[in-house]
C-alpha cells in the first residue's frame, strides 16, 4: 500500500510567505509547511524483514546501538520497538534497547516523550489503526491504548514500558552524527535528506562513513531515494546495499 502523504507535494509548492534563499537549510521551509508528517508503520520499508534481518546481522553481538534521527513525534522508533517485540521477542530483542531518538523540532520531541500520538484525519488515521492491529498480529493493546483526542480524534497512549526503550532529544542530526562512533551502530535517518542543503548532506554522508565501524548501518526512507542523493552518498561513503531494500551496511 503506498500512500502519497510525504513532504515531496510540500515541496513542490512554492513558499508565498518566504524566500528559500535567505536560509542555509531546507528545513525551515518545508518545516513551515508541513513539519512532521510521518505514520505507524510507514510502508516504505519492510518493517518484519528489516527485524530479521538487525537479529541475523547481530547474531554474534551483545549489544547493539540503535539511534533514529528525525525521530519526529515518536510513531517511527515505536514501531520499530512494536517491530522487534513482535518478530523477535522480547529475549532477542533486548540488545536493541533503548533507541536513542532525537528530532530537530522541539515540540515534537517534547511530545513524543508523553508517549501520545493522535492519529492523522481521515483515511491515514484509519490506516494507522489497521496497522497498528495488523503489523503486531492484533498485540497492539500489549504495546499502547487507544484514546480519544481532546479536539475528537482517536489517539493512542504508548505503554511506560514502551516509552522506556525510547530515550528522545532534541537534536541536528548534522551535529549529533559527529559523536556517534562505534561497531555495531543502527542509524535510521528516513525521510530528512530533502530537509538537508547539499553541503549538509554531503558532511553528514561523509560522517557517517568515518564514524560508523564494522557491522554499521544505516537505514534510507522513500523520500530520501526520490528528493535526494542520499543512496549515492552513502555509496561512495563506504556504504553497500543489503537484501533488504533502503538498508545499507558498512563495508570493512
Ligand atoms: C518527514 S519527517 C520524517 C519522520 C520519520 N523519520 C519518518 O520517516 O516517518 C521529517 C523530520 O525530520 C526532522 N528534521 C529535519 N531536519 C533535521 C535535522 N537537520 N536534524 C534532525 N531532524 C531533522 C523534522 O523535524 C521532521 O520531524
Amino acid at each position: 500500500m503506498n500512500i502519497t502523504l510525504n513532504p515531496h507535494s510540500y515541496m513542490q509548492a512554492k513558499p508565498k510567505h518566504v524566500n528559500p534563499a535567505t536560509f542555509t537549510s531546507n528545513y525551515q521551509t518545508i518545516g513551515k509547511l508541513r513539519p512532521h508528517c510521518t505514520y505507524f508503520f510507514r510502508d516504505d520499508l519492510e518493517w518484519g524483514s528489516f527485524a530479521r534481518y538487525l537479529n541475523l546481522h547481530f547474531k554474534n553481538t551483545d549489544k547493539v546501538n540503535i539511534y533514529n534521527a528525525a525521530c519526529s513525534d515518536g510513531t517511527e522508533p515505536f514501531t520499530l520497538v512494536m517491530t522487534l517485540l513482535t518478530t523477535l521477542g522480547k529475549e532477542k530483542s533486548e540488545k536493541f534497547f533503548p533507541i536513542e531518538a532525537f528530532d530537530l523540532n522541539t515540540r515534537l520531541v517534547k511530545k513524543a516523550k508523553t508517549g501520545e500520538i493522535h492519529f492523522l484525519p481521515g483515511l491515514y488515521g484509519v490506516i494507522d489503526f489497521l496497522n497498528l492491529k495488523f503489523r503486531t498480529l492484533f498485540g497492539d493493546t500489549r504495546f499502547l491504548s487507544y484514546k480519544k483526542q481532546k479536539h475528537g480524534g482517536l489517539g493512542v497512549k504508548m505503554n511506560d514500558d514502551v516509552r522506556r526503550m525510547v530515550n528522545f532529544r532534541v537534536g541536528n542530526v548534522i551535529s549529533k552524527v559527529r559523536n556517534i562512533e562505534g561497531e555495531n551502530t543502527v542509524f535510521l535517518c528516513r525521510n530528512m535528506w530533502m530537509y538537508l542543503t547539499e553541503a549538509e548532506r554531503i558532511k553528514l554522508a561523509e560522517k557517517l562513513g568515518q564514524n560508523l565501524k564494522k557491522n554499521s548501518v544505516v537505514v534510507l526512507g522513500q523520500y530520501d531515494l526520490s528528493n535526494s542523493n542520499a543512496r549515492k552518498l552513502l555509496l561512495k561513503n563506504g556504504f553497500e546495499e543489503t537484501y533488504v531494500d533502503k538498508v545499507y551496511e558498512k563495508m570493512v
